[in-house]
């Protein structure tokens, strides 16, 4: 069967952005020459640097480019000289609405001779997906100022959850459980006891889903709070968290620390229906840029999520294991500066690793 050609828009970013893309970008390559799959890069060069020199965040036309290809590998977005808010809303924020991305899928694994903060807790006990939902919540940037810089301000930000935003956020997480098959088990994390509209319709919608269409599917729930005590204390209870844009955005990071730092933790913001988005969970690191200290793998690791969404099974599998050679074997640490080897060489491992799998 003749191969289609993938393409496949690349936006480095800010900061070290750029630089841990190229790395992915190698072992794209490697991959490609390996298992036969083919695909054409477009690089984008937005990001704090373009609109400090033209003023324009994203050229009008940007959603409907980067509707017309397969797939987005982005670096990291969020520049020292802009306001914190202004990059992070102008692109992330805006692409991943304007492309319905309504998935932010964060797995939290840890790999063998990665170092975790948590006492006693090895590769078996830490391996679990959030699924977090990522168009909605206290995202969509509804509310407002009444009496703005007065002493009776009053600041308002809405929580915005629809039925079917909910929904089709639990369904995700079902199939996800099923396709894992590790657990089985999907569990909620939310807030029942104080947002009661919220999470009232989280959890009926839940219940109501999972009974209905996912009855071999166990559900189980944890406050937001709670989650995080269980994140650390038993995180091998986990198999897949499901939960609203803001918790989600929180507890991914204390995900990612424990499974070795921002350095490995890769995530896609996913339209299964349309063009989804690969990016590390970490951000721009700009007082590493050029200095090639920072760790490529999360950057790597966000590519081989792209190529299992794109459906290459096997490239996404290879590209995984030699990943996991070189962490587990070659790196020192995951820690920016601390890996025992630069950027650049790390990538060149993975690619070694590749070959000769
Ligand atoms: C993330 C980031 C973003 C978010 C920021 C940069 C807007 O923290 O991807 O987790 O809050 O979603
Ligand atoms: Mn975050």
């Amino acid at each position: 069967m003749e191969e289609t050609l993938k393409r496949i828009a690349v936006i480095g970013g800010d900061g070290t952005g750029p630089e841990v893309v190229a790395e992915a970008l190698k072992c794209l390559k490697a991959v490609s020459d390996k298992v036969d799959f083919k695909y054409e890069t477009e690089n984008f060069n937005w990001g704090g640097d373009l609109f400090l020199k033209t003023g324009e965040i994203l050229p009008g036309d940007a959603v409907d480019t980067l509707r017309k290809f397969d797939a987005i590998l982005l670096g990291a977005i969020g520049h020292p000289d802009v306001k914190p808010g202004i990059l992070e809303k102008g692109i992330l924020l805006k692409l991943r609405f304007a492309l319905d991305q309504y998935i932010n899928l964060r797995p939290v694994k840890l790999y063998k001779g990665v170092k975790t903060p948590l006492a006693n807790k090895g590769p078996e006990d830490i391996d679990f997906i959030v699924v977090r939902e990522n168009t909605e919540g206290l995202y969509t940037g509804s509310g407002g100022f009444m009496k703005k810089g007065t002493p009776d301000e009053i600041a308002v930000q809405d929580s915005i959850n629809t039925r079917k935003g909910v929904e089709r956020c639990l369904r995700f997480a079902f199939e996800i459980a099923r396709k894992r098959n590790k657990d089985r088990t999907v569990t909620l994390c939310g807030k029942t006891n104080v947002l009661t509209y919220a999470w009232d319709l989280w959890e009926r919608a839940f219940h109501e889903i999972g009974e209905a269409d996912y009855p071999d599917i166990k559900r189980d729930y944890a406050h937001v709070d709670a989650t995080c005590m269980w994140m650390v204390k038993n995180p091998e209870w986990f198999d897949v968290i499901v939960t609203d844009n803001m918790f989600g955005d929180i507890i991914t990071d204390l995900g990612a620390v424990i499974q070795g730092g921002m350095g490995v933790a890769a995530g896609g913001n996913l339209n299964p229906e349309g063009v989804s988005m690969f990016e590390p969970i970490g951000g721009s690191a700009p007082k590493y840029t050029g200095t090639g200290k920072i760790n490529p793998i999360a950057s790597i690791l966000s590519a081989q999520m792209m190529l299992d969404q794109l459906g290459e099974t096997r490239g996404a599998e290879i590209l995984e294991k030699a990943c996991v050679d070189v962490i587990s074997v070659k790196m020192e640490s995951m820690d920016a500066g601390k890996m025992g080897m630069t950027t650049s060489e790390v990538g060149d491992s993975v690619v070694e690793a590749i070959e000769r799998l």
